[in-house]
């Protein structure tokens, strides 16, 4: 079937390094910064994905040029205050929701009414958890249903500064009002639960008015109007979300060895490397150093003899939320139950992936209990799939894809997992990886 894959075998040993994009929470904050930047940006190795792409796209559409070339992308800021309001404009969010809600903080001071859209799985995904502190500063909103895109926001000129406590998790919800405050005359307050910090870290490289207080569970920021904002270059590191099916499908071979090269091992998005470290896998840091604040380094992974099971902690949850599903592959292979908790979020994605684990899992023979924020994994260390595995209308969420793609690698069985595109959002040449680590073997190819 068209746009469809079919994996009939397992991946052979391997031993190699390989280097995956890059990192999509940076690129997609480097797009926004840069395009309120007092001057001309440049990024090298920013993801050219989907996402990214309608970051760029996004902020054309407020008067902001952008040039790509193959080694670089270059964009034209003009300011705090330079975006250009047309009416009856409408930015298109596509699939992401980190486009979407850190735009409408850059957006509550918009002069006229401005439309936000994204394609069907953004649509079904809440809104309102930014919407409503973005309203205290002065905007209003307007949602479908109250949560939901389409939206309106109805900038306003005479913004106050708010406190607000975040208190899912969420970056995005945590840089929307960030970015909020860097608009807003006065000082915006946040206490943050912890999560991903790329957005704090930039505003500290750009010198805006950003005090942050490190707290045990929450992060306590301050933020100013920023007046002035110096131009961002940037050479993005790599991904380790985007790492993290390849950490996985070594964890899950015989006899491998891999490095991936050069990754964004900031400590708020390496959760997963400390959950493979307590399941008995062997996970190390090598060539560390900190670049623009973000701690940077190589990963080596080594597969291991056995999997213990987890009793996972829920401190790990944010630094690891994009990589549940992949991880619960890992526990599928455990020799032990493994219980996972307090993972409500995981409903919140691109697809409610905690509902699909189940699916996914079942299909591939193996036992779950699952709650609304929690799931147990009935591992089986010698499990072997024979049967046929069609996954399919799962949202094209990304996520979906490449955790099946690596299951099918690792487990065996027949596959056949539908809307391949879906990797465009977010790890356009992640088949091409998997192709490179299967070059012995050409009859394994994928297209
Ligand atoms: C992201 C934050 C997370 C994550 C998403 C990227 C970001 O979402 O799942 O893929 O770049 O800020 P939440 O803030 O909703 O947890």
């Amino acid at each position: 079937m068209a746009n469809s894959i079919t994996i009939k075998n397992k991946i052979n040993r391997f031993n190699r390094s390989i280097s995956v994009s890059g990192d999509k929470s940076l690129s997609i904050r480097w797009v926004l910064f840069s395009s309120i930047a007092d001057g001309i940006s440049e990024a090298k190795n920013l993801l050219m994905s989907q996402d990214v792409l309608a970051a760029l796209k996004a902020i054309k559409r407020l008067g902001i040029k952008s040039i790509v070339t193959q080694k670089k992308c270059i964009i034209y800021g003009k300011g705090p205050e330079g975006y250009n309001y047309k009416k009856n404009l409408t930015i298109n969010a596509e699939n992401s929701g980190t486009l979407g809600r850190l735009i409408l903080g850059l957006l509550i001071n918009a002069t006229y009414p401005i439309r936000l859209i994204g394609d069907r799985s953004l649509s079904k995904r809440d809104f309102s958890r930014v919407s409503e502190p973005l309203s205290k500063f002065g905007a209003k909103f307007e949602l479908t249903k109250k949560k939901y895109l389409p939206l309106f926001i109805y900038g306003s000129s005479n913004l106050k500064p708010i406190k607000y406590f975040e208190k899912k998790g969420s970056a995005q919800c945590k840089s929307s009002v960030i970015f909020g405050g860097i608009k807003t005359e006065g000082t915006t307050i946040i206490k943050a639960k912890k999560s991903r910090n790329h957005t704090e870290l930039l505003c500290k490289y750009l010198n805006l008015p950003i005090t942050i207080n490190r707290k045990k569970i929450h992060d306590e920021i301050k933020i100013k109007k920023a007046k002035v904002i110096k131009p961002l270059n940037y050479n993005i590191p790599s991904d380790v979300s985007s790492s993290a099916f390849f950490l996985v499908l070594t964890a899950l071979s015989k006899n491998s060895d891999l490095i991936i090269k050069n990754v964004n091992i900031n400590p708020s998005r390496t959760g997963i490397i400390n959950i493979l470290k307590k399941m008995g896998i062997e996970v190390l840091f090598r060539n560390q150093k900190v670049y623009k604040g973000e701690k940077i380094g190589d990963i080596k992974i080594r597969s291991p003899k056995v999997i213990k099971s987890i009793n996972c902690p829920s401190k790990y949850n944010s630094s690891a939320i994009d990589e549940f599903l992949i991880i619960f592959l890992v526990a599928a292979k455990a020799n032990g139950i493994s219980s996972f908790t307090n993972l409500a979020e995981l409903n919140q994605k691109e697809s409610p992936r905690l509902k699909w684990a189940k699916i996914i899992l079942s299909k591939m023979g193996i036992k779950t209990i699952l709650t609304r924020d929690s799931i147990k994994i009935y591992g089986n260390p010698n499990l072997n799939i024979k049967k046929k595995i069609i996954i399919k209308n799962y949202l094209k969420d990304h996520r979906i894809f490449m955790t099946s793609v690596i299951a099918a690698l690792s487990f065996g069985g027949h596959w056949e997992i539908h809307d391949k595109d879906s990797i465009k959002t977010s790890f356009p040449n992640f088949l091409k990886i998997v192709n490179d680590l299967k070059i012995n073997d050409k009859k394994k190819k994928y297209n």
